[in-house]
């Protein structure tokens, strides 16, 4: 029997967000509900709200989330009732081009719950990337949940969900940073400061932070950053190559989204250096760079869409890594609220005041 719950919608463009009661169904074949019990604010969800990413309003926003697993669905194995699990975008279908090629975190098919949720009168919600945890319960693909160490609090496990994942892997999945490299990361939100997390623990021997807001660099700094560039009054490329010897950093990772940080990524970086562009650009934004440049400095210029991740093999390991007390997620978690607080949250957000909320329930 379809449940009536509590959860957050965007209604229209630029609208603000409210709490609906939201009608979800019984999981079909395939399919899982989920108990939320702890859900971040991602700068994702607030796009969505803006229209930026599509305009198949209303959404049900929220997708960095953990919870408990309370029914499933015909044919669903992996996963049982009463497993904690942390949900993921990236449900591999197994059938795709990138999947047979023994490539799943590229998988160009992945899955979601094929029935919707609905609001009381009926209305379909689209769910924020296929998942919409900005509510008690939601539905979705058994895939997308990823079952890991139940002793994490879940606030800190939902974070592995989106951002923090795609931080982490644009480093050590992407970027491929291993022992004693020079890394820079440019943007130090929720995401850049995950990849400073990433290279630390990938051995990474020189890990340069670059901020417009000295905040961020203060954080950046409890994370593994090694040196702290404020970009408003230093050039960064410059710094940067003074930090590493005149040459510039191994890997440099640009997690901001636009084509002016993107060029100091690309200058920052040594000969035949990488430059990871996990930060989003817009539709209109565009990139001049000389071409001769390109062909000349070689290396690889990558894009990493949610860290390269595989939800199953690197959500238990990066969980487990944490419980030992060698990857700090904790420090991402800047509050925690309420379903209630979410407008205000990406106003705290838009500021610069938090690496992430966490609506807690
Ligand atoms: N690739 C993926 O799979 C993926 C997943 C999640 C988020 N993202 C994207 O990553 C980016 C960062 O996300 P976030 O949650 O960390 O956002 P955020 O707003 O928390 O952080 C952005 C940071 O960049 C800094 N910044 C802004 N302009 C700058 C500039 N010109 N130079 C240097 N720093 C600058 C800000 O001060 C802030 O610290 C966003 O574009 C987001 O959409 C990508
Ligand atoms: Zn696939
Ligand atoms: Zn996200």
């Amino acid at each position: 029997m379809a449940q009536e719950v509590r959860g957050v919608i965007a209604p229209g463009k630029n609208e603000p967000v409210r709490v609906e009661t939201i009608v979800v169904p019984d999981p079909g074949p395939g399919e899982a509900v989920v108990k939320i019990q702890a859900c971040g604010v991602c700068h994702t969800d607030l796009h969505y709200k803006q229209g930026g990413i599509n305009d198949d309003f209303p959404f049900l926003l929220g997708h960095e989330a953990a919870g408990v697993v309370e029914s499933v669905g015909a044919g669903v194995t992996d996963v049982a009732p009463g497993d904690f699990v942390i949900l993921n975008w990236r449900a591999v279908c197994g059938q795709c081009r990138a999947c047979l090629r023994g490539r799943p975190w590229y998988c160009f098919d992945t899955h979601n719950a094929k029935q919707k949720m609905t609001l009381k009168d009926g209305t379909e919600l689209s769910p924020a990337l296929g998942i919409g945890a900005f509510a008690e319960k939601t539905l979705v693909a058994a895939g997308q949940c990823t079952k890991v160490d139940p002793s994490v609090s879940p606030a800190v496990a939902g974070l592995l969900g989106c951002g923090v994942m795609a931080g982490i892997g644009a480093a050590i999945n992407t970027g491929n940073v291993g022992r004693g490299d020079t890394v820079a990361v440019i943007g130090c939100g929720g995401v850049g400061d995950a990849a400073i997390a990433g290279s630390r623990l990938a051995g990474a021997a020189k890990i340069i932070a670059v901020d417009i807001d000295d905040r961020k660099l203060t954080t950046a700094e409890k994370l593994g950053a090694t040196h702290t560039v404020n970009s408003r009054t230093t050039d960064p490329v410059e710094a940067i190559r003074d930090l590493t010897g005149g040459f510039g950093a191994d890997v440099v990772i640009e997690a901001v989204g636009r084509p002016e940080t993107y060029q100091q990524a690309f200058y920052a970086r040594d000969l035949a250096g990488t430059v990871v562009l996990v930060g989003v650009p817009t539709p209109d934004m565009k990139l001049e760079l000389p071409l001769i440049d390109v062909f000349g400095r070689g290396g690889a210029l990558k894009s990493s869409w949610y860290g390269d991740c595989l939800p199953s093999r690197d959500f238990p390991m990066l969980i487990d890594l944490h419980l030992q007390g060698r990857l700090d997620l904790g420090a991402f978690v800047s509050e925690t609220i309420t379903l209630d607080d979410i407008e205000a949250a990406f106003e705290r957000m838009h500021h610069g005041d938090v690496l992430r909320s966490v609506v807690e329930f």
